[in-house]
């Protein structure tokens, strides 16, 4: 089975085509990176412009690269939400279209679904196991039974752990976007070197918040104004803020994955990425006996090959979308 995925939630443009669920023949993402870098966080209007300019060379160059004609899939695959309606509407109009001419099916995925799967892109990985999704606009743990089976266990209360990445580069004035930035530069840091405050919930709840460590890195950053900052004491800053994060995405997963008696953790979306992140949850969870599964890096953030594998898995179970299918910012799981 030849699925072609499309993916425009957020600002990435990418497409790719999987074959059986397993064979990645293309994986092509276009970054607009440059287009938001000056602003420090995403502009949506700007990202719907942006998508518009690029789906139809990065579609067209997934084919290519895959070798592959339009005619030759038999089912796209796009996400219809949650994320920014005015991108998602681009991705979807556009694969309606694709459908709609050439009968080829095509079915709607949920991006958060999507992230939970992608470890099956790489990885043979038995079920249940306990999933984090951590990324640019959520923060969810889930207990997944198998694939259409997600058990919310928890979530943050305010911001996402990407977001407080990205806020805290651009108050350090790093750039954006700014988890990749961060996690390069506390290469060289100190973690210990400033103790910034963790939230922390009752033991019963699989619970985050980051809003508060994004005001105490703030209330740093006025206490050091004016101070020439060496290099060393940026690196600093960065790995004692990153530690904090990772250290409150840490602690719940791995009491969810032993409440749970479940042996598998499996890291999602795009602060899974983070390099602190993927040693301290293996480290944390090799002392308790749990196993971790992640995925490559351009696995983790937003691309076409995971929307491609949650698309074959609706198709392989009959599900088709009809055109009254609508974007949908809010979408849930
Ligand atoms: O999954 P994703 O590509 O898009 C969303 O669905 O949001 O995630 C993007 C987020 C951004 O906030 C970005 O700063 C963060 O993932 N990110 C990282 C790293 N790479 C990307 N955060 C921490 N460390 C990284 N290495
Ligand atoms: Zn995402």
């Amino acid at each position: 089975m030849l699925i072609l995925g499309v993916e425009t939630s957020c600002d990435d443009t990418a497409a790719a085509v999987l074959r059986d669920g397993r064979t990645i023949l293309a994986n092509v993402v276009s970054s607009q990176d440059q287009v938001h870098g000056p602003y420090g966080g995403v502009v949506p209007e700007l990202a719907s412009r942006q998508h518009i300019k690029t789906i139809l060379p990065i579609v067209d160059g997934a084919l290519q690269k895959a070798n592959v004609r339009l005619q030759d899939l038999d089912g796209i695959a796009v996400t219809y939400g949650p994320g920014l309606v005015g991108s998602l509407l681009v991705g979807l109009s556009l694969v309606k279209g694709m459908s709609f001419r050439s009968g080829i099916p095509y079915v709607g995925v949920n991006h958060l679904e999507a992230h939970l799967l992608a470890i099956h892109l790489e990885h043979e990985v038995s079920f249940p196991y306990i999933a984090l999704l951590a990324s640019g606009g959520h923060t969810l743990l889930y207990r997944v039974n198998g694939v259409g089976d997600y058990v919310h266990l928890g979530g943050t209360r305010d911001d996402a752990a990407g977001e407080a990445f990205d806020k805290v580069a651009k108050m350090m004035g790093l750039g954006y976007p700014g988890g990749r930035i961060v996690d390069q530069l506390a290469q060289s840091g100190d973690a210990r070197a400033i103790r910034f405050p963790r939230a922390r919930f009752h033991k019963s709840a699989y619970e985050f918040s980051f809003s508060g460590i994004k005001t105490a890195v703030w209330h740093y950053l006025k206490t050091q104004q004016g101070k020439e900052q060496t290099v060393r004491q940026q690196a600093d800053i960065a790995a004692s803020f990153q530690e904090a994060i990772v250290d409150m995405l840490v602690e719940p997963a791995i009491r969810a994955t032993l409440a749970n008696g479940v042996k598998r953790i499996v890291l999602s979306g795009g602060v899974a990425a983070n390099s602190r992140l993927r040693a301290s949850m293996k480290e944390k969870a090799d002392g308790a006996g749990v196993q971790v599964f992640y995925p490559a890096p351009k696995f983790c953030t937003d691309n076409g090959a995971m929307i491609a594998l949650a698309g074959y898995h609706a198709l392989q179970r009959g599900r088709r979308d009809d055109y009254h299918l609508n974007a949908d910012a809010d979408l849930t799981l």
